[in-house]
């Protein structure tokens, strides 16, 4: 089937590459000319593991196109994917007009039936707006489908080769059969594909974020108050997480959640609610104690020294979770702006994520060359991203580097005994001092 991607973000890239590897001919769309021109030379313009070796064989099977052109690539396709940014408006909302513009282009573009496949998150009711604006341009048939993608940064390859399960809100036969057709090689190997209405379909989507979010931030409650009566959260996350019904994932406390996704959803659907003057107690909460939850130890650290002003941070991890550069939202940031206001000085370690963290805060902060180099006359260790060359360093080597022994971990990498066997004060999330 040839299919077009209009929009080559990350899920836009990640999905139309997917999509290639399953044997389509894909078209990705993108106004950005310099990015284009570099993905037609094999440039991949994100960070994601394992992506550049699916995306350069799809190149090269002359399976996956590049082009700024909308027109030419939706006369080559039938099956039109919107996968466009939908970036939180001042009151949190979703804002729309990437996806609402596009559609207006495809209204007075096509010239032929099309399926016009929602892959971006967006709120309830904006199929229905998408059909509106198509409707308004052309009389020939189409459909509006909301199909919801589920992958993880740092997992993207990974997950979108082996989904849990396949979305399709789709109320026309004909579009339901080309998509069921799309999905073919996967519901072939078992992945179930659900079919339900469109706002079902659009709701879904925040729905399963929201829940980890939640989840996530329930974890987090529960290590906090573990550390007040002398619990271990590793222990009660593992009694709780062996009832299949709780299960292990999502339950690992931190120093919040952040990324692209889980902040700007639960945000969104707090918004959604209120225009419907609905109120989501439990979102509320979450996002209140998600934000508390990013900074905690930074207070720990000013508790621990009184004062931080003129003290010596070193910051280990920048992206918002290991195996990406991604940086939005990230726990990093909140952490450094807090630091850096109470008179700290932070050096911070992150080669994926450092170049985007630069272009953000600038010089505000020091980068390190390598994990030990940040350490040199550090009166503590931060650690803010569960990056794996992290979890078995070198203690006497960071021992010999630091004016403190003093590790502060907001993603409870080492087991307790060992920074102490090495002499080190050390404060996890949830777990005795
Ligand atoms: C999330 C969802 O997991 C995907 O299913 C969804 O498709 C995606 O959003 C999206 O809407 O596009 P992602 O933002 O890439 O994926 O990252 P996650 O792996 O879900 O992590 C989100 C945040 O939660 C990170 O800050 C991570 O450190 C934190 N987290 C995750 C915890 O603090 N504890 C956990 O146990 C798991």
């Amino acid at each position: 089937m040839n299919i077009t991607i209009v929009g080559t973000g990350y899920v836009g890239l990640v999905t139309g590459t997917t999509l290639a590897e399953l044997g389509n001919s894909v078209y990705c769309v993108d106004i950005d000319e310099k990015k284009v021109e570099g993905m037609k030379k094999g440039i991949v313009p994100i960070y994601e593991p394992n992506l550049e070796e699916m995306f350069l064989r799809n190149i090269h099977a002359n399976r996956l196109h590049f082009t700024t052109n909308l027109k030419e690539a939706l006369d080559k396709s039938e099956v039109i994917y919107l996968a466009l940014p939908t970036p939180p408006g001042e009151d949190g909302s979703a804002d729309l007009s990437y996806v609402l513009k596009v559609a207006n282009d495809i209204g007075e573009m096509m010239t032929e039936y099309k399926v016009v496949v929602n892959k971006s998150t967006v709120p309830v009711g904006t199929a229905d707006k998408v059909t509106a604006v198509i409707t308004s341009k052309t009389d020939l048939p189409f459909d509006v489908v909301s199909n919801p993608e589920f992958l993880r940064e740092g997992f993207a390859v990974e997950d979108s080769m082996n989904p849990a399960r396949v979305v399709v809100g789709c109320s026309s036969d004909k579009a339901k059969n080309i998509m069921a057709q799309i999905y073919q090689p996967f519901t072939n190997t078992g992945v179930p594909i659900i079919f339900m209405d469109e706002k079902s379909s659009e709701l879904t989507k925040y729905a399963a974020n929201s829940f980890l979010a939640v989840k996530i931030t329930f974890m987090n409650e529960i290590a906090n108050y573990c550390e007040l009566v002398g619990a271990d959260v590793d222990k009660v996350r593992l009694g709780m997480g062996s009832d299949d019904r709780i299960g292990h994932r999502f339950l690992f406390p931190g120093i919040g959640y952040g990324g692209s996704c889980f902040p700007k959803d639960v945000k969104a659907l707090i918004k959604s609610g209120q225009d419907e003057n609905f109120k989501f107690q439990i979102l509320e909460s979450t996002e209140a104690v998600n934000n508390a939850q990013k900074v905690i130890l930074t207070k720990d650290i000013e508790k621990y020294f009184n004062d931080l002003k003129g003290k010596k941070i070193a910051l280990w991890g920048l992206a918002f979770k290991a195996n990406t550069d991604d940086i939005r939202e990230a726990s990093s940031l909140d952490n450094i702006k807090l630091l850096l206001e109470k008179g700290a000085k932070v050096t911070a370690y992150d080669k994926i994520a450092e170049a985007n963290v630069r272009n953000v805060i600038g010089d505000q902060i020091e980068y390190a060359e390598d994990m030990y180099a940040a350490l040199e006359e550090a009166d503590c260790l931060l650690i803010a991203t569960e990056w794996p060359e992290f979890k078995n360093p070198n203690f006497d080597l960071m021992a010999s580097k630091m004016k403190n022994k003093i590790i502060f971990d907001g993603r409870n990498m080492f087991p307790l005994e060992v920074p102490e066997q090495h002499g080190f004060f050390y404060k996890s999330i949830g777990r005795k001092t």
